[in-house]
């Protein structure tokens, strides 16, 4: 018997769709027209993106993985780095990282490793993982009395900048030591925000954070831009939330606007990204667009 509610499953097909160049987008300005990037000549250097909200469950795993398979995609070569002992970044790229005896743990810790030897190359052609386990929650600790803590991270990407167009850093939900280093190897910073009640909470202290990066340790970094996630066009609810952030962002919100579907847990639990597990479903497309927007705002080759 019908509810009247409909739940869509992992089997239906839903109510998302992405707006097209020229119409209003949900953040309620006209949707440009993102040109399909041209292929790069030759790669590197990579620009170096953190992945960055302390609060935890906004979609910063899920727009590491399908914001860089799309860059992949289109042909950049894309390296990720999962710097949050949780290992979701690496789990959802089919890697155990329970299993591994090297991971960017030992990178950050330890003297005489290669960061070539940690890399892993995934299933999709172009996307490569640095990954995490547990180990790196100690690193926090270990870190605080070296010289130069705040620069271990950039220091261990430092060999391989010149492989990659675009370098990815999946932050941990904390403002600790670990993003500080995420924060200080970055040129730019991407901040996903769920489309739900208190986004906002928490974000003025992580503006605060990165101007004091930029002040004291990384004068070149740069807000990316602020990603809506979770979007339910349904709602009034979200769409007032990405209303508001609009206007307290401005144009640093990206145009493109995550919407919530069960195909980015579904695609998780797949270890694949979204790109080529429903590559014909509207998440797919958002992703790709928002790889398309990053490129138009010059924040990646
Ligand atoms: N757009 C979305 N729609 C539905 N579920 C999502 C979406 N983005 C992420 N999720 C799910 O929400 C949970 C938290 O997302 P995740 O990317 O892991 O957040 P974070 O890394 O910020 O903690 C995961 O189970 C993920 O599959
Ligand atoms: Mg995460």
């Amino acid at each position: 018997m019908s509810t009247g509610v409909h739940r869509p499953t992992s089997e239906e097909p839903e109510l998302i769709h992405l707006e097209g160049p020229g119409t209003v987008g949900p953040t309620a300005r006209p949707m440009p027209d993102f040109p399909t990037p041209a292929p790069l000549a030759s790669h590197g250097p990579a620009r170096v993106i953190a992945m960055c909200n302390q609060k935890g469950g906004v979609g910063k795993t899920t727009t590491t993985i399908n914001l860089g398979a799309a860059l992949a995609e289109v042909g950049r070569r894309v390296l990720l780095v999962d710097f949050d002992p949780q290992g979701a970044l690496s789990v959802g790229l089919g890697v155990r990282p329970n299993d591994l005896d090297v991971t960017i743990y030992n990178l950050l810790t330890e003297r005489g490793h290669d960061i070539r030897d940690v890399i892993q190359q995934t299933r999709t052609p172009g996307l490569d993982l640095v990954p995490a386990n547990i180990d790196l929650s100690a690193a926090e600790v270990q870190l605080v009395g070296e010289v130069a803590r705040e620069q271990i991270l950039a220091r261990v990407l430092r060999p391989v900048i010149d492989d990659y167009d675009v370098i990815m850093i999946d932050c941990q939900p904390s403002l600790g030591l670990l993003t500080v280093n995420a924060l200080t190897a970055a040129h730019g910073v991407i901040i996903p925000l769920e489309c739900e009640f208190f986004a906002m909470r928490g974000v003025a202290l992580l503006v605060e954070t990165i101007e004091k990066i930029t002040d004291r340790l990384n004068p070149a970094l740069q807000i990316d831009g602020i990603l809506a996630t979770m979007y339910d066009g349904r709602t009034l609810h979200s769409r007032e939330v990405v209303r508001s952030v609009v206007d307290h962002f401005g144009d640093q919100v990206f145009h493109t606007v995550i919407s919530r579907t069960v195909k980015f847990p579904d695609a998780t639990l797949a270890a694949e990204p979204i790109t080529t597990y429903a590559p014909g479903h509207a998440a797919a497309a958002a992703y790709r667009q928002l790889a398309r927007e990053l490129i138009a705002r010059g924040a990646a080759a």
